[in-house]
């Protein structure tokens, strides 16, 4: 297949790239290198691809989804089987910092995107966020469940993505698969993300910042399930359908702290703050649709995952990255 990931030099799109080479596919990248966090770690992601197996089907654009020119440039031809697209602004806390922003990228840019695709052999698969689910209090969280209370400005602009693509697919029958994915780590996870930032405090000796009581619950997703869940989305080829991708287990916020201190071998100790506004009291996925119609299967729990994720960062340190 030949596929564009947009956003492929971030945290999950380099570990999709990566998958879809090593499968035979040709991978075209559209990526802006934002400085949402240091561009030095996408760079450096970029360079792990060009490594890797199948780098000579490898090719990267540099540019902006919300940019009109550069996107026909890319996509005007029709010449993609599949679009996987991920690039966005993420995180909760900083979209209510910067909310036009938000928009601007992940609502006008997925349009932008989309009024490209007008084949209906065109693939598209879009990057949700359990975030969509904001306060709904009915657990596990379904597809099915009526959402109507997106608690910060990026779950909004998640859910008007989805909404975007039912619309296209409606529109012009392109096959849609949209994907909740619930809390992503593991090896290159984002630095400002729970896991990696606790990790790289703790082994600093700092006071990690620990809000509310820490009976706040995550369904936490490692990066190989997550990997395979999208690639089995790719294989779908009609319809519109929208599906979880999560462990569906969950931790509480405290326990994942006492985790991550017996794993990292450190006593954690805790700067209390209060709840942040935006941040939902639980997450946790119902995966029975994309267990039944993806064959997708979440292999890795949260122990397991966090010594992984120990491991790369101890061994990226020791090969000179940047504190990430
Ligand atoms: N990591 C998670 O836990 C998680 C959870 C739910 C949803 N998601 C979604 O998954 C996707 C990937 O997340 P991630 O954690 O890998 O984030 P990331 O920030 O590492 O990757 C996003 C990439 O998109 C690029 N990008 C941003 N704006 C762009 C623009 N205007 N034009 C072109 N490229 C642009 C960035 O440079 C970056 O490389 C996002 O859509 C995110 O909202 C992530």
């Amino acid at each position: 297949m030949k596929v564009l990931v947009t956003g492929g030099a971030g945290f999950i799109g380099s570990h999709v790239v990566q998958k879809l080479l090593a499968r035979g596919d040709s991978v075209t990248v559209l990526d802006n290198f934002n400085d949402f966090y240091d561009p030095a770690i996408k760079r450096g992601n970029i360079d792990a691809i060009r490594d890797a197996d199948g780098a000579e089907r490898f090719e990267l654009v540099e540019g902006d989804i919300r940019d009109v020119e550069c996107v026909h440039g890319v996509l005007g031809d029709g010449s993609f089987d599949g679009i996987i697209h991920l690039a966005a602004m993420a995180g909760v806390r900083r979209s209510i910092l910067d909310p036009l922003l938000y928009s601007d990228v992940n609502v006008r840019g997925t349009q932008v995107l989309l009024e490209e695709v007008r084949d209906a052999g065109t693939r598209f698969v879009f990057a949700s966020s359990s975030s969509v689910y904001g306060a709904n209090e009915t657990l596990p969280f379904t597809e099915a469940d009526d959402i109507h209370c997106p608690v910060s400005p990026y779950a909004a602009t998640k859910r008007a993505g989805e909404l975007l693509c039912f619309t296209h697919h409606h529109l012009y029958a392109t096959p849609m698969t949209c994907l909740r994915f619930f809390t992503v780590y593991g090896p290159r996870q984002r630095p400002e993300m729970a896991i990696h930032k606790f990790v790289r405090m703790m082994l600093a000796g700092e006071a990690i910042p620990f809000f509310g009581d820490g009976s706040t619950r995550r369904d936490y997703t490692y990066i190989d399930d997550i990997v395979d869940g999208v690639v089995r989305a790719l294989g779908r080829d009609e319809g519109y359908e929208i599906y979880n991708l999560g462990e569906s287990q969950t931790i509480s916020l405290a326990e994942l702290v006492e985790a991550i201190g017996e794993v990292v071998g450190v006593e954690p100790d805790l700067d209390r703050q209060p709840m942040q506004p935006g941040d939902v009291i639980v997450t946790y996925a119902d995966v029975s649709k994309a267990r039944r119609e993806l064959g997708y299967e979440p292999t890795t729990g949260i122990r397991e995952g966090l010594e992984h994720f120990l491991a790369w960062y101890r061994a990226s340190r020791l090969a000179g990255a940047e504190s990430r």
